[in-house]
């Protein structure tokens, strides 16, 4: 049996070796990285890959290029590159608005990402660790013992009672000067926030930021939007900080799609062998989505492995879909798709006329996932789906996932809230 996360993976890639294409965003990474200010933004749709570029982010900000050298961008590293500490933190949706942000900044507790972890204090126990194989990558601090008093904010230096901005600042401050500074000898430090998206209220987060950043403090913040002004409302006061950072992150291209399997290939270093028309079959199954090319690439191992296998072949790829199209295999895309039509045969059939709605070239635009009420009304009623207009309200409702959601300036207009799902759907058979 050939275990398939060897060369597959569903997780967010951490490992530069695991991380395929996005040169041009990676040259992008290289530049704003490396400026002394200024704000890096990453956005794009769901599961498109935006949290993995933040892993690489995160490793090239500690000084190690292993990523960019493997893109053939080894002449962009600058001689000496600046290096930061850095702090990871994945927002979520209880999170209500700025103050709250940095408030779970100050308490979040991670042994390897917080930023509390950092500040220094007399009973904690902090030794340098690195986030890749390579020993000579750069180093980054992690706390292997917090003390005896116990982890709570307030026993850290300089908490200001009912001001969390002064104690936020206050936290930074003293991380700059005795971590990033003194111990590590360091540029600055960069704070890294996932998912900003999900912040509720995102009235004035932007001065925050502006106020907040200094050519010692940096931020990145990266989720799902169109652009800038999807996860930052007051984007205009960031504006002068974002000259380098924006990082739109599309779909792949079917290249990047194939190198997924080209890569993975190398991964299970001749144990499993892929035919040459593998790739292109995946890639274009996958429509530039990476998390839905390595579930399928996951999916062909099972297979392989199902028959004794040593090298995947068409025969195995289109089993797989065969599989899929059953509704075998992907059983989290599965459960989606069902929670979705809540047994009702009409709103599945106008789901599957939603989903295969335009052609494939518009799922690399930026109208990525749109779709048009009015352009499946024809089909559906040929199909004699009554009643549409019943059937679209539980698709956009929390309880159906939600599956589309509105977009707001145009009526009728909607989009899939996950375009994997949407991919999925395409590949779905009916029965
Ligand atoms: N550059 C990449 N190379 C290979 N696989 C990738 C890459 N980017 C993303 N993936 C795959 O796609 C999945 C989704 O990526 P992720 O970074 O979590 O997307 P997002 O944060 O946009 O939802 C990852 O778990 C990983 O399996
Ligand atoms: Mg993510």
């Amino acid at each position: 049996m050939i275990d398939p996360e060897i060369g597959f993976t569903a997780d967010v890639i951490r490992d530069p070796e695991r991380f395929v294409g996005r040169t041009r965003l990676i040259e992008q990474c290289i530049s704003s990285i490396n400026a002394a200010t200024g704000l890096i933004s990453v956005y794009g749709k769901r599961g498109v890959g935006k949290s993995s570029l933040l892993r690489q982010i995160q490793q090239m900000a500690l000084g190690d290029y292993t990523v960019a050298k493997r893109a053939g961008l080894a002449h962009l590293i600058p001689n000496n590159p600046r290096r930061y500490l850095t702090v990871f933190y994945t927002c979520d949706s209880m999170i209500e608005n700025g103050r709250d942000l940095l408030s779970r900044l100050c308490n979040d507790q991670n042994e390897e990402d917080s930023l509390l972890r950092l500040v220094p204090d007399d009973g904690k126990e902090i030794i340098e660790f690195t986030r890749s194989k390579e020993t000579s990558a750069g180093a980054d601090l992690k706390v292997v013992n917090w003390g005896a008093k116990g982890i709570e904010s307030t026993k850290y230096a300089k908490v200001v009672p009912n001001d969390i901005v002064q104690t936020f600042r206050n936290f930074v401050d003293s991380v700059v000067a005795n971590q990033v500074k003194k111990r590590m000898k360091r540029d600055g430090i960069l704070i890294i926030l996932d998912e900003f998206d999900v912040i509720k209220d995102k009235n004035g987060i932007g001065s925050l930021i502006k106020s907040l950043t200094t050519s010692e403090v940096k931020f990145a913040v990266c989720g799902v939007g169109r652009d800038l002004s999807d996860l930052v409302k007051d984007h205009n006061s960031v504006e002068r900080l974002i000259e380098q950072g924006t990082l739109p992150v599309k779909p792949m291209e079917p290249g990047e799609s194939e190198a997924i399997i080209t890569r993975a290939a190398e991964l299970f270093k001749g144990e499993l062998k892929f035919t040459p028309g593998v790739a292109p079959l995946i890639a274009h199954m996958g429509q530039g989505f990476p998390y839905f090319v390595q579930l399928l690439g996951k999916q062909c191992v099972s297979v392989a492995n199902a028959r004794g296998a040593k090298v995947i072949d068409e025969d195995i790829v289109l089993e797989v879909k065969e599989r899929l199209g059953r509704g075998e295999g992907f059983p989290t895309l599965e459960q989606a798709y069902q929670r979705a039509i809540g047994r009702s045969s009409d709103r599945q059939l106008l789901l599957h006329l939603l989903a295969e709605q335009s052609g494939e070239e518009s799922m690399f635009s930026d109208e990525i996932g749109r779709i048009v009420l009015k352009n499946s009304r024809q089909d559906a009623m040929d199909l004699d789906i009554e009643y549409v207009d019943q059937l679209i309200p539980r698709l956009v409702e929390e309880k159906s996932g939600p599956v589309l959601e509105r977009v707001s300036e145009r009526q009728g207009v909607y989009e899939f809230v996950n375009p994997i799902l949407r991919q999925y759907i395409r590949l779905r058979s009916l029965n």
